[in-house]
C-alpha cells in the first residue's frame, strides 16, 4: 500500500511528540471526565473547527478537500448502498419477521444509542453485532462484518439517525466501566511493527497528511460510519476501518467484533457523545 512509504517519516516525527491526552492512571474510572478532557483537547487544538464539524473527519481539517466533498455530496457515492440497505432492511426474513422486530422503535432513528452495554450478558453490543444476532435469531445466515451487505444495512440505519447526537450510556456497573477502560487502553496502546497506537495518528496528528490522505481527528471519528471510500471503490463498515487501520501499522488485525474491538468502539463513541450522527459518509 502506498501509505507505507510515508510511515517511517511519520514515526520519526511522532517520537518527538509527547503523548498529549493519555490520561494518568486514575484510581476510579471516570468516563464523563475522560470525555470532557478528550473533547476539550480537540477544541483547543483546533479552535477554528466548529464542534459539530468534527464528525466530518478529514474534511473538517482541510479546506480544499472540503470543497471537493461538498461538490460530491450533490451526487453522493453512498446513495446506491443507502437504497440497497433500505430495501434489505424492509424485506421480511423467510420466517416473515423482520429487522424492525429486533430493535427499539423498529430500528428507525436509533443508531446514536449503539454500542450499548448489555447488562444481562455483561458485554458491549454494537449495531453490526446486533444486526447479525437479529439475522441468526431469525434463521438467516450472518453477514460478513467487512462487506457490502453489512455496510448497506448500517448505512440505512445511520441515515435515519442523521443529526441525532451520540447518546452512549455507561451504566454504573463495574463491567461496563471495565469495558470502557479496556477500549481506552486499546486506543492508546502502541502496537504493530511500526509501534503506533490509534492515538498516534488520530489524536496527535489529525490534519496531517500521510501521502494523499488527511488524518481524521479521533473526536467524532465514528459518527460518519459507514463510509464510501474511493480507494475501496465501495463502502466500509466500522469493522473494516478498524482492521484496515491495524494493518496499516503492520500489526495483526483482530477478528471483527471481537471483544477488544467492541470495547474500543464503546470508548470512541462515548467520548464523542453530543456530536451528531452524520453517516453514511464519503471519503476520497
Ligand atoms: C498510521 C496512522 C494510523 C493509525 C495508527 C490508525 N489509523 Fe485510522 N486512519 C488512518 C488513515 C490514513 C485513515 C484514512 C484517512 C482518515 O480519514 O483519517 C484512517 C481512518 C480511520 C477512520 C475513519 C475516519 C473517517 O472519518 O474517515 C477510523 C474510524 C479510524 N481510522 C480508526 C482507527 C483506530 C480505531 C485505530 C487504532 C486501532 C487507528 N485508526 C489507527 C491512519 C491511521
Amino acid at each position: 500500500m502506498r501509505i507505507h512509504s510515508a510511515l517511517p517519516f511519520l514515526a520519526a516525527v511522532l517520537a518527538l511528540v509527547a503523548p498529549a491526552v493519555a490520561a494518568p492512571a486514575a484510581e476510579k474510572p471516570d468516563p464523563a471526565a475522560d470525555a470532557k478532557a478528550f473533547q476539550d483537547f480537540f477544541r483547543k487544538k483546533f479552535p477554528q473547527v466548529k464542534f459539530e464539524d468534527f464528525v466530518n473527519g478529514p474534511y473538517s481539517m482541510n479546506e480544499d478537500m472540503r470543497k471537493q466533498w461538498e461538490e460530491k455530496e450533490q451526487f453522493p457515492p453512498y446513495e446506491f448502498a443507502l437504497e440497497a440497505g433500505k430495501e434489505m432492511f424492509e424485506k421480511p426474513f423467510k420466517n416473515g419477521r423482520s429487522y424492525a422486530d429486533c430493535f427499539a422503535n423498529g430500528g428507525i432513528g436509533i443508531r446514536q444509542t449503539y454500542p450499548y452495554f448489555d447488562d444481562k450478558e455483561g458485554k458491549v453490543v454494537t449495531l453490526e453485532l446486533a444486526l447479525n444476532r437479529c439475522r441468526e435469531a431469525n434463521d438467516e445466515a450472518p453477514y460478513s462484518y467487512v462487506k457490502d451487505e453489512m455496510a448497506a444495512l448500517t448505512a440505512y440505519m445511520a441515515s435515519t439517525s442523521r443529526g441525532k447526537p451520540f447518546d452512549i450510556k455507561i451504566p454504573d456497573d463495574p463491567r461496563a466501566l471495565e469495558a470502557f477502560e479496556k477500549g481506552k487502553e486499546y486506543f492508546y496502546t502502541r502496537r504493530g511493527q511500526l509501534n503506533f497506537s490509534c492515538a498516534s495518528c488520530h489524536v496527535q496528528n489529525p490534519g496531517e497528511r500521510i501521502r494523499a490522505e488527511i488524518l481524521a481527528p479521533a473526536l467524532g471519528i465514528l459518527n460518519a460510519m459507514p463510509i464510501y471510500r474511493s480507494e475501496w471503490s465501495g463502502m466500509g463498515t466500522i469493522s473494516r476501518r478498524f482492521t484496515t487501520c491495524n494493518s496499516q501499522i503492520r500489526g495483526v488485525p483482530l477478528e471483527p467484533q471481537s471483544e477488544e474491538y467492541r470495547d474500543l468502539e464503546y470508548y470512541l463513541s462515548y467520548v464523542s457523545n453530543g456530536l451528531p450522527i452524520s453517516g453514511p459518509g464519503a471519503r476520497p
